[in-house]
């Protein structure tokens, strides 16, 4: 059975459906933070199997230790973390308290159970500001915001873990730009409040739940002055979890991988890609630069290529599609 810690959310549920269609058996832990208990009836309506749920926090040892006693674990896929770069600035003592303090609890009920697989979602992030693209996994890793750096020290932290301890399999994924969603609609990107993410504040736009879109700088050195990203969409995003699980069943020990496409497309592309799939509907005005924002980035897809035969293969039309589907579907005002 493999433990999903925030389970619920975004990629947490879309990976979900994935490790489900590909035979496995799920438990979800989710303190519900940043995502719905809604979400567990969605699943159930696209996989057909009542997933197993536990409402509470990874820091909780006592309750994820009751999941090992009532399951047996054989992999744990930690999602659960907070992740907005903006709001990390504001609180870093809760980024790292949170982020941080989870894992290693769940690191300390994993040893006592004898679970020796952990596959941890990390982020393009740590990489800071890359000199050159594309992105290889061995480029210098730094943080520009506390939420990145939870993300850099947990990773240290899964190193240190490993020469401690070498027959442990450590999956460590470093997502680029997840968007889209399930093709049914039921699941998708839903942050509380406004987004601070691109597409979502797209859909919201093209929903009429928000005005218009300010497109935070447009004299970036790139082709048109707008930021460059590897947007990927959330299913191959998924998919990729599950065959990070199958290279940790091959005994890999500790393993680094970029999840995303190698392709860069701008905020302008994106957003022109959105209004031609779904009808101009999308305003949108320049605004200064972001704090913080980085001009380009997207990522060499090479060795995951290679070393787990992972593919990206959904297009920019659907991952505008799949998101607008969610956007007028599932979320409400
Ligand atoms: C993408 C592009 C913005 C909103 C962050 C985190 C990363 C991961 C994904 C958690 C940039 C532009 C955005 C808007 C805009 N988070 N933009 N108007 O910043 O690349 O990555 O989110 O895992 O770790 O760093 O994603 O979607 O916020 O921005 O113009 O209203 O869209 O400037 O060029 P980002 P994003």
């Amino acid at each position: 059975m493999i433990l999903l810690t925030g389970g619920l959310g975004y990629i947490g549920s879309h990976t979900a459906v994935e490790l489900i269609e590909a035979g496995y058996d799920v438990i979800i832990l989710d303190n519900l933070s940043n995502s719905k208990i809604e979400v567990l009836d969605s699943l159930k309506q696209i996989t057909g199997k009542k997933i197993p749920f536990v409402k509470g926090d990874c820091q909780n040892e006592a309750l994820v230790e009751e999941i090992f006693t009532n399951n047996k674990i054989d992999a744990v896929v930690h999602f659960a973390g907070f992740k907005a770069v903006g709001e990390s600035v504001k609180k870093p003592i809760e980024y790292y308290d949170n982020n941080i303090n989870s894992t290693l609890a769940l690191l300390r009920v994993m040893k006592k159970f004898g679970c020796k697989n952990f596959v941890f979602s990390s982020s393009a992030t740590v990489y800071g500001r890359a000199e050159t693209m594309p992105i290889y996994e061995d480029f210098p890793t730094s943080a520009t915001n506390p939420y990145g750096r939870t993300k850099l020290f947990i990773e240290e932290i899964l190193k240190d873990l490993y020469v401690a301890d070498n027959t442990l399999n450590i999956a460590i994924l470093r997502y680029f730009n997840p968007i889209g969603a399930h093709k049914s609609g039921l699941i998708g990107e839903d942050p509380n409040g406004i987004p601070n993410n691109l597409m979502p504040y797209i859909t919201k736009v093209a929903t009429g739940k928000l005005e218009k879109l300010s497109v935070y700088g447009n004299d970036y050195p790139t082709r048109d002055g707008t930021g460059i990203r590897d947007y990927i969409h959330v299913c191959d995003l998924a998919k990729g979890h599950v065959l990070a699980l199958k290279k940790l069943e091959s005994n890999s020990g500790l393993v680094t991988y970029n999840l995303g496409t190698g392709t860069g497309y701008s905020v302008l592309e994106i957003v022109n890609a959105f209004n031609q799939v779904c009808g101009n509907k999308v305003k949108y005005e320049f605004a200064p630069r972001r704090p913080g924002d980085i001009d380009v980035c997207y990522a060499s897809p090479e060795k995951a290529q290679k070393e787990l035969g992972f593919k990206a293969t959904h297009s920019l039309r659907d991952m505008c599609e799949t998101s607008f589907n969610f956007e007028q579907k599932h979320t409400k005002n």
